[in-house]
């Protein structure tokens, strides 16, 4: 299997505080990995470092085979394989959704608009927003607009897609409805880092955990392992603080 995604020993700080303190880890191309750990710790900085909108202060991040971190990265091409949707849906207000979709790939990628517009209507149907191409951004629910967002960075074709606490804002009734997207596209195969604080939907899509703490990979493996059988005690503070039970535990609840 080939590696998407390689973070060697990445360190940043901010005026002089460390934020990243040397984290590695490595992708396989079409898998995912959940990265979790308490505010603060760096899960943010390190998707931004991976996108390229943050300069590592030292370490190499590489993308398949190419090095996309450093001076010498090419951001062009970083872009076009990298796709990242944020907390924040930030769609353009005054486009309705479906300019918003083909901004990217007609102008980035100088994608034909009636292609990308037949791409974008199936995409639409699949996520649940069938006849929403014309709606203006405020006129949709938080959930559709995040879906529109998930819908737009998979239109560029991204390699790699980052998303980064995409149900934070959202009101619960709309998260799962979001987050039932992305497991649909980890299914399909889409290589996903994602930072998120849903931590039963963590365990449902994750190939690999990485628990960052105080800019470390505090512990890292398999989600089974990570969320049922946590090898430190920082792991186990932090899956308490969630309430987070395992399968096991509420089994035995019920036995009770
Ligand atoms: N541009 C910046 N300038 C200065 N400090 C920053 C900057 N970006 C992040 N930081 C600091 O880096 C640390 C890590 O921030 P980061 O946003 O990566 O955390 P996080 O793990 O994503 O937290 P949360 O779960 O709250 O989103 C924080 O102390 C934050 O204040
Ligand atoms: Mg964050």
């Amino acid at each position: 299997m080939q590696t998407m995604l390689k973070v060697e020993n990445v360190v940043k700080s901010f005026d002089g505080t460390g934020v990243l303190k040397g984290v590695s880890f490595t992708l396989d191309e079409g898998k995912v990995i959940v990265i979790v750990g308490p505010s603060g710790c760096g899960k943010s900085t390190l998707l931004r470092c991976i996108n390229g909108l943050e300069q590592v202060d030292s370490g190499k991040i590489y993308l398949k085979d190419e090095l996309i971190s450093g001076r010498t990265r090419d951001m062009h091409l970083v872009r076009q394989k990298v796709g990242m949707v944020f907390q924040s849906y930030d769609l353009f207000p005054h486009m309705n959704v479906m300019q918003n979709l083909l901004l990217g790939p007609t102008k980035a990628l100088r994608k034909n608009g009636e292609e990308v517009r037949r791409e974008a209507l199936a995409m639409l149907r699949r996520v649940g927003l069938e006849g929403k191409e014309n709606a203006l951004p405020r006129t949709l629910s938080g959930g559709q607009k995040q879906r529109v967002a998930l819908v737009r960075a998979m239109l560029m074709h991204p390699e790699l897609l980052l998303l980064d606490e995409i149900t934070a804002a959202l009101d619960p009734e709309m998260v799962s409805e979001v987050l039932n997207v992305v497991i649909d596209l980890a299914r399909d195969g889409m290589t996903m880092a994602i930072v998120t604080h849903e931590m039963r939907f963590a365990e449902a899509v994750a190939d690999q955990v990485l628990f960052l703490e105080d800019g470390m990979a505090a512990e890292s493996g398999p989600p089974e392992q990570f969320f049922h059988h946590p090898q430190t005690e920082r792991a186990r503070r932090f899956l308490r603080s969630f309430s987070y039970e395992s399968k096991n535990s509420r089994k035995e609840k019920q036995d009770e």
